[in-house]
């Protein structure tokens, strides 16, 4: 009796010590959508805490979409650090994806309570209910239960757009078992129509029997929309999409590039471009330039070229920025323009980013070899910024000459402007005795078109500022003009018409054209209309929203109403105060209010363009010359500031 029972207590516990070992994560399948379904038995909530370890390595596949299709924007919708997800999928930080890429993301995975998972915050736009987010937006990276478990007392009809959430992603961590079989990593794969379980175990190179045993899948049924486990030995690299089923042979050197991995293409391309190959090399180190590889340029390319089964440096910390990269990127970052800084050298140029450099907000003053610089630190998607200010050269732009990443921040660093913000300087109530001429405000007024100009239709591809703003119009010190912040700027390309339709809208409110805000239409003539708000204030030196109190609907009518006056004198006075108005050539000062009435028509085709625009400010600055030495003549007393 008693022998009996112990073995019973003994086949009990190996029954259950190897059903805990063997335990892996059940397929969540088709539940997801039931988001009132309070059964939570299957691994809607997140994967079960059952690893050997609470926290992992781990990796998500996510497709690039047309909102999240750069490292930069992925990276910060999955909270991940943009060069680990430069550096697997082996592109430079600034990439922008092809729609429905599979971009590999590294993530820390780690146990919260009884589910691995990797936290993210999520900003709520509108529309948005859990389930649209976990399925829409993350692409079933997590579940509409496992946000709403997040954050109990938020129901999803009652979220209120611009608030912050935070959305659990499905991750986690190989349990005993699998190590024992040698698999190190776990791959959260978001199914797609047509996938099979075989067909993306070979994707990535995976057993598909361990893929089946590590989703508790019995057989083949598994439906899009949903994310399956895929089990890794190495870490994974660049996914060999298959061609419609059957997935292709595996890649050797000798197949056609397509659906091959990026290195066999390099293989291929130094194969048969050789020694002569100026363009791989100007190709790689684009490739490189923000990609954090400790090594020399040559062993790039040798890990480029090198197998699959190659060991792959991933868990490598950021301090492994070592001596070497900087000194084989540097070269060739000049010849990008670009300067790739290390952060100590920009601590050192910002006395540590000490208050006493703090010129606004996240922009310090720091001194670079004995030359001030502009250092701003981002944590957003800076690739678009990057990619546009590299490719622009004009003196009415602001120059954008290195940049440093370090610690999850990007840093750009800037020439400097001696004088500041526009901002700074035209609103007339400061009492710093700031205070620009009439002819100063015409020449800043015509740096400002010369450079939208030049941004619309010189370009290329033609760019829409979308945030022209006085503070975003920089002084240099001979007071000449300099467009900054291009964090919102787009490209018109490729757009019937130049106009495209934008879902969310951003941009600094009084300066947004009508048709932007109603229906978030983008061109050219947005910039027209917010040049036009600019000029208005810098002729009145009066914020524009002064000027909408409540009597009035837009500042067009407002405008129309003052140069119907009786020749306009009478109304200018409405608009610039007096002590202004007095140094003004006031017939010019006409002439300029009309321009802004026609740059802020409500249809946007009735502006002028930017080139009409610039011409009609030279004209003024010619006339507003001999003005200004005329008047001196006469000895004009009268204007306020330092003589
Ligand atoms: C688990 O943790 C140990 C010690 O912290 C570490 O050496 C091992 O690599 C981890 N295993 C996995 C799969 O992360
Ligand atoms: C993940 O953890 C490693 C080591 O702790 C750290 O270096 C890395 O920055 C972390 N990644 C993210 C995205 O937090
Ligand atoms: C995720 O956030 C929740 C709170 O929202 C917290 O309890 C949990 O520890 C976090 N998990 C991780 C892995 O950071
Ligand atoms: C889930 O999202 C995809 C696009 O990401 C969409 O095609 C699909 O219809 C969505 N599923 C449901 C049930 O709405
Ligand atoms: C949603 O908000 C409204 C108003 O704030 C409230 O009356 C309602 O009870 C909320 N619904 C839920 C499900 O919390
Ligand atoms: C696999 O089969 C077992 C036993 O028949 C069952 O309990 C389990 O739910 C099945 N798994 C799935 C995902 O259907």
């Amino acid at each position: 009796m008693g022998s009996f029972s112990h073995i019973s207590v003994f086949t009990l516990s190996l029954f259950c010590c190897s059903f805990l070992i063997q335990a892996q994560q059940p397929y969540v399948g088709p539940k997801t959508t039931d988001c009132t379904n309070p059964d939570t038995s299957d691994s809607v909530l997140g994967y079960t805490c059952n690893g050997l370890n609470r926290s992992c390595q781990a990796y998500l596949v996510f497709r690039s979409q047309p909102s999240y299709n750069t490292v930069t924007s992925i990276s910060n919708l999955l909270s991940s650090d943009p060069s680990q997800i430069a550096e697997i999928n082996e592109v430079s930080v600034t990439t922008s994806f092809e729609t429905n890429h599979l971009v590999i993301v590294p993530v820390n995975c780690s146990c919260s309570g009884d589910y691995y998972q990797v936290n993210t915050t999520y900003t709520v736009q509108s529309g948005d209910g859990y389930f649209l987010i976990a399925n829409d937006t993350f692409q079933a990276l997590s579940t509409c239960q496992a946000i709403q478990n997040q954050q109990p007392d938020i129901r999803s009809e009652n979220l209120t757009i611009g608030s912050r959430i935070t959305v659990p992603l499905r991750c986690a961590c190989p349990t005993r078992n699998q190590i024992d079989v040698g698999i190190n990593y776990l791959v959260s794969y978001p199914i797609a129509q047509g996938d099979s379980v075989s067909g993306i175990s070979e994707m990535f190179g995976a057993d598909t029997e361990r893929t089946f045993e590590a989703n508790q899948l019995n057989d083949s049924n598994i439906v899009f929309f949903t994310t399956l486990l895929v089990p890794l030995k190495d870490p994974p690299s660049n996914i060999a999409v298959p061609s419609p089923p059957p997935p292709p042979p595996p890649p050797s050197p000798n197949s056609p590039p397509s659906g091959s991995s990026n290195k066999t293409w390099i293989y291929i391309l130094v194969g048969v471009l050789g020694g002569g190959a100026l363009i791989l090399v100007v190709c790689t180190v684009i490739f490189c330039v923000f990609f954090r590889k400790s090594k020399k340029k040559p062993d790039l390319i040798m890990t480029s070229v090198s197998s699959k089964a190659a060991e792959k440096p991933l868990k490598k910390k950021l301090e492994d920025e070592s001596q070497d990269f900087l000194d084989s990127m540097s070269h060739i970052a000049q010849s990008l323009n670009l300067k790739v800084y290390k952060f100590e050298e920009l601590q050192l140029a910002t006395d540590n980013f000490s208050p006493s450099c703090q010129i606004k907000g996240s922009v310090y003053r720091g001194v670079i070899q004995g030359d001030f610089a502009a250092i701003k630190k981002v944590n957003g998607d800076v690739s678009k910024e990057i990619e546009l200010l590299n490719k622009v050269n004009h003196s009415n732009l602001i120059r954008l000459s290195g940049l440093c990443f370090h610690d999850g921040h990007w840093y750009l660093v800037y020439e400097y402007a001696a004088n500041g913000a526009l901002s700074d300087w035209i609103f007339h109530n400061n009492n710093s005795g700031k205070y620009l001429s009439w002819k100063q405000r015409i020449q800043i007024a015509l740096d400002v078109a010369t450079g939208l100009n030049y941004l619309h239709c010189f370009s290329n591809p033609p760019h829409v500022h979308k945030d022209l703003k006085s503070s975003n119009v920089l002084l240099d010190v001979d007071f000449r003009a300099k467009i900054s912040n291009f964090a919102l700027s787009r490209s018109t390309e490729g757009r019937e018409g130049q106009f495209a339709l934008t879902r969310h809208i951003v941009g600094t409110k009084g300066y947004m054209a009508p048709e932007y805000l109603e229906n978030g239409l983008v061109s050219t003539k947005l910039d027209v209309y917010g040049f036009g708000v600019l000029l208005l204030e810098v002729i009145t030196g009066k914020e524009a929203a002064a000027f909408c109190g409540e009597e009035y609907m837009n500042l067009s009518d407002i405008l129309s109403n003052v140069l119907h006056e009786k020749d306009g004198q009478e109304g200018l006075k409405q608009l610039i105060d007096p002590s202004m108005l007095e140094n003004y050539p006031s017939e010019l000062a006409i002439v300029v209010v009309t321009l802004i009435n026609s740059c802020l028509k409500k249809n946007p085709t009735a502006r002028p363009d930017m080139d009409e625009i610039v011409k009609s400010l030279s004209r003024m600055l010619t006339a507003s010359s001999t003005w200004d030495s005329s008047s001196n003549m006469s000895g004009s007393q009268t204007s306020t500031g330092n003589y």
